[in-house]
């Protein structure tokens, strides 16, 4: 099986189907073979030397800093690293290395407290694992896509002295919801709610399309039902007067073909397989596969007759991996064992990233021609997406929806009365306003989105005029932004907010409503949000032993309510939210700026703490503006924004080997002035976006 045939049949279980597809990568042997014999005499040597030093270098550090724990006499973790075989490649133990490797890269071995080795001495062991697992040529890094990306140490990533090797496994990514969403309504145009979108996001990760989850048994049912369905609109007929005729959404191509009278042989099966591929996969078929799907139908007409055969071959083109996955696969490695995804990879992965349809033509054609072969063609093409006015950027919208989560302000219920439900979109659809302006000035975007004293007010955007209206004339949407009720709309948007009351997206009424619960603001989630998104640190999970409930006590403000949670075994947890969600009890959970909170002065005063970088460490902020305004001058909070960016565009979470690529979109993020989409762009022309490191084919036994 080809290394892409074992990734299909691994997500995608209706192989029947999928055998169709046929190889789809060649491999290559022979070269693989010529290249490891002429490395046979060298490869002697190397080991040889690598013993030697395993001996002499990495042994008595192991005897020192681990054996107590992974030893003959205990096995933590079901390893002894008194026995682990130091030879990679003929013995089994590569894969067992890689986890020492990820251990002592980010620092979790050996445990907090213990006798730790210096940072001389753990450099040493690992340019010793790394010089093995290079002569061994086996890629043993595990690839564990950590479920928090923040867990990979930031300051490893960002350290420009740290090296590391790109490790991306080649992939097949499932369509994202909403990609399968623009097919749908194309293809169920007239009978949508016959045809269910069968996608779900990947509920693990922050970003929704990101993961890469299996395809199981409803999701693939789903499909095929759909395939059929779509089919039997496409082939719907009847027959008048001895005449077959096409029903309503009937293709005639295909009616003419149901004929009982006229033939239907080889060359009329191609033209309607022919006609099928062009509809749903914008190309033509191979010969090949030509050739494959005419087989296949003169099998399934002789099988089940002339219109359910040929319904069944028309509906396995959608169930084609390429109707279904994103191929990220690449050609044949170089001698660093890296691969390049192809140019049509490329224009696919760079259409999905930013819109969520395939690419438009003028993508594949620079494909075609080689103009997307190296870093600055991609960047161009990337460049030259952004800043055409067909592209649909709503993909590039939710980035900021999904980072920032405002919209869900719709979803947390407020007593009616005081909190129309209409009035929660108005908040979304102004932030939403706010974010386009922003990235349409694209200067110190993230600066601008934290600390920007302007507000849309009462907006939304009409596509079509493109430009900003009114939401509607009723709405009372200026309240939440705590202007005075006599204020009056203006097409002047956006609009300075009343002095000191409002810095950025994290005090608009939108995001504050969405951090809120129903009868008061949320500071533990502000916290979460803040300490993982903005300052991007880990915070363990709530215990399931614990009963998180805050005292009932209408008299005392959220503050001294939460001051339960400064108990010991709380504190652990808490510390790392309190001081950086309390800064918002500025305003209330309507997002409105008040002076007091039950009879008190309101009390935003936070700090940031535990971070890790000490040039933020020890900040003590008086109110909601102070705080966001030293978030926003942080290089760190920059550098996690990166990060999430990175996670986003490129549909995955960071690992150190994605190091250089993470330093150099920062770098140019700041050479720009903070331009969005130039750190776009970088991540976009990234090796880490553009290369894979296929494992090889003894890695795959592992
Ligand atoms: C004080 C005891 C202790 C010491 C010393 C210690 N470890 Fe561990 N180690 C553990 C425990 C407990 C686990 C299992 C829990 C876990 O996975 O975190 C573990 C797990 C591991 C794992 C994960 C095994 C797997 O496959 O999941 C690796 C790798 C590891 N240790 C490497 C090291 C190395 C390398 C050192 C020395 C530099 C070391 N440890 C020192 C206690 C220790
Ligand atoms: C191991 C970490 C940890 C510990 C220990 C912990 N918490 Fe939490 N707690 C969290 C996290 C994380 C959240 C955020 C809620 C979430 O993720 O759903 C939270 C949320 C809460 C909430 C808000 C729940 C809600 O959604 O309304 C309360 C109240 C709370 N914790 C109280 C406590 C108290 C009291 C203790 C001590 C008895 C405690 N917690 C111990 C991690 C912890």
């Amino acid at each position: 099986m080809t290394p892409t045939s074992r990734l299909l049949t691994a997500l995608f279980p209706p192989l029947a189907l999928l055998l169709l597809a046929g190889p789809l990568v060649a491999q290559d042997d022979d070269k693989v073979a010529a290249r490891d014999k002429a490395l046979a005499e060298a490869d002697r040597k190397a080991f040889e030397a690598n013993m030697k030093a395993f001996d002499a270098d990495v042994k008595p550090l192991l005897a020192k800093y681990c054996v107590s724990c992974h030893g003959p006499n205990k096995l933590e973790g079901d390893l002894s690293l008194a026995l682990l075989d130091p030879d990679m490649k003929d013995s089994a133990s590569g894969a067992r290395w890689a986890t020492v490797r990820e251990r002592l890269e980010t620092r979790e071995m050996p445990p907090e407290g213990e006798p730790r080795p210096t940072k001389d001495e753990t450099a040493k062991i690992l340019a010793w694992i790394k010089a093995e697992m290079k002569r061994a040529r086996r890629n043993f890094t595990r690839r564990l896509q950590h479920v928090s990306g923040n867990k990979v140490p930031h300051a490893l990533l960002f350290d420009p002295e740290h090296e590391a090797d790109l490790d991306v496994p080649p992939r097949l990514r499932r369509k994202s919801v909403e990609i399968y969403e623009v097919f749908r309504r194309e293809q169920a145009k007239g009978f949508e709610n016959l045809v269910g979108n069968p996608f779900t996001p990947d509920p693990r990760f922050l970003f929704k399309d990101m993961g890469s989850p299996e395809l199981d048994v409803p999701t693939t049912s789903q499909l095929l039902r759909n395939a059929m369905t779509i089919v039997e609109r496409q082939t719907a007929f009847r027959v008048e007067d001895g005449e077959v005729k096409p029903l309503p959404g009937g293709r005639k191509e295909f009616i003419a073909l149901l004929d009982e009278k006229k033939p239907f042989g080889p060359e009329e099966m191609a033209k309607a397989v022919t006609m099928q591929f062009q509809r749903t996969l914008g190309r033509s078929p191979s010969d090949e596969e030509l050739q494959r799907f005419v087989r296949l139908t003169e099998k399934n007409v002789k099988d089940a007759g002339r219109v359910a055969g040929l319904r069944y071959s028309l509906a396995a083109v959608f169930l084609l991996p390429e109707a279904i996955f994103r191929y990220e696969i690449g050609g044949t490695p170089d001698d660093d064992g890296r691969t390049r995804l192809t140019p049509t990879e490329i224009a696919e992965a760079l259409a999905y990233a930013l819109t969520d349809k395939s690419p438009p033509s003028y993508l594949l054609s620079m494909a075609e021609k080689g103009e997307l072969d190296t870093a600055s063609g991609v960047r161009k093409a990337v460049e030259r997406m952004l800043a055409d006015e067909k592209t649909d950027t709503a993909r590039i919208l939710r980035f900021f929806h999904e980072y920032f989560e405002y919209p869900k302000a719709d979803e947390v219920f407020k007593n009616p009365e005081d909190f129309k439900p209409h009035k929660a979109k108005v908040l979304v659809s102004d932030t939403d306003n706010l974010v386009r302006w922003i990235l349409e000035k694209d200067q110190e975007v993230l600066r601008e989105l934290l600390t920007t004293n302007k507000a849309f007010v009462n907006t939304r955007y009409d596509a079509g005029k493109k430009k900003i209206v009114q939401y509607e004339s009723k709405a009372q949407a200026h309240l939440s932004y705590s202007l005075p009720p006599d204020w009056k709309w203006t097409d002047e948007q956006p609009i300075e907010m009343p002095p000191g009351t409002r810095a950025g997206i994290l005090t608009q009424p939108s995001w504050l409503v969405a951090w809120s619960m129903n009868q008061d603001n949320h500071a533990i989630l502000r916290g979460k949000f803040v300490r993982e998104r903005l300052l991007g640190n880990v915070v363990p999970d709530i215990p399931i032993t614990v009963d998180a409930q805050l005292p009932d006590a209408p008299e005392k403000t959220l503050r001294e309510r939460m001051e339960v949670t400064r108990e010991e075994y709380c504190w652990q947890c808490h510390k790392l939210m309190n001081d950086v969600g309390l800064p918002f009890e500025n305003f209330d959970h309507f997002g409105r700026w008040r002076a007091v909170e039950v009879g008190k002065p309101a009390d935003g005063r936070g700090g940031i703490e535990l971070t890790g970088d000490e040039r933020i460490d020890g900040t003590k902020t008086e109110d909601a503006l102070q705080f966001v305004q030293a978030l926003a001058k942080s290089e760190r909070v920059e550098q996690v924004f990166v990060r999430h960016v990175f996670r986003y565009f490129t549909g995955r979470n960071e690992n150190l080997g994605d190091g250089p690529s993470l330093r150099a979109a920062h770098a140019a993020y700041r050479e720009s002035g903070g331009s969005f989409k130039t750190l776009v762009a970088a991540i976009l022309a990234s090796d880490s976006f553009l290369y894979r490191t296929p494992e090889n084919r003894e890695t795959a036994a592992n």
